[in-house]
């Protein structure tokens, strides 16, 4: 369920999915040509096609998408979908469009504004926290100074998975190093179980990258 909205220029819920709305928050703005850079990395969940949504508002509304999968997140929604959405290449592997002075990595990282991981599994939270950077998405965000950019983190799993104890664990571990946890939430999950571990709605993964983006420039 979308939270109360907190943002004077977000006055209902809807207003998170609206573009026109929240192209003052990403679009290009009167000092700067470019939207803003938001850089999504998609792991291997069922929750992957709530991401759709994100990536469409978020382009809809001027910001400058990019996507980058794990090898997993391609079995759920095609490369090819985020490309069109976004309108930009997605990346799915760490020797995808090297560049010729700064590995990719690098330069991704260093340029966003925000970062959304979503939805993330058990096993790239774990990759996160633990300094593991075996797929595209953990590279990328490896390389993300966390005192400048912001990164949301949006877990989805199971509830028997979410609530496991090497996961709540990495959960303290990655708001202690500056992440922010959005959700889960509780309710049904594709698993027929009704629990929590369920990802947060496209409007709260918009809301929380809003408030994220204008505090940092507040
Ligand atoms: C149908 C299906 C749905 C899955 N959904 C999830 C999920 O919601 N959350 C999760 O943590 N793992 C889920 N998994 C397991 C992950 O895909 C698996 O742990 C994978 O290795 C994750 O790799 P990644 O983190 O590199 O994307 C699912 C697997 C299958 C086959």
């Amino acid at each position: 369920m979308t939270s109360k909205p907190n943002h004077p220029d977000f006055k209902s819920a809807d207003d998170w999915l609206n573009p026109k709305k929240l192209s003052a928050v990403f679009g290009p703005q009167r000092d700067v040509a470019e939207g803003k850079r938001v850089f999504i990395g998609i792991s291997g969940g069922i929750a992957v096609y709530k991401v759709c949504t994100v990536v469409s508002r978020l382009a809809q509304a001027g910001a400058q998408v990019t996507v980058a999968m794990t090898e997993s997140a391609t079995k759920f929604v095609s490369p090819i979908t985020f490309q069109a959405l976004s309108g930009n290449p997605v990346y799915t592997s760490s020797w995808d469009h090297l560049e010729s002075s700064d590995p990719q990595h690098i330069s991704l990282a260093d340029r966003c504004d925000a970062a959304l991981i979503a939805p993330c599994t058990m096993n790239t939270l774990s990759a996160i926290v633990h300094g593991q950077t075996d797929s595209v998405v953990a590279l990328i965000l490896s390389a993300i100074n966390r005192d400048k950019t912001p990164v949301l983190i949006a877990p989805a799993m199971n509830d028997a998975m979410w609530a496991q104890p090497a996961n709540l664990r990495n959960v303290e571990l990655a708001k202690s190093d500056g992440n922010t946890i959005v959700g889960p939430g509780t309710g049904w999950q594709a698993c027929r179980h009704d629990g929590t571990g369920r990802m947060s709605e496209p409007a709260d993964l918009i809301q929380a990258l809003v408030m994220s983006i204008t505090s940092q420039s507040s």
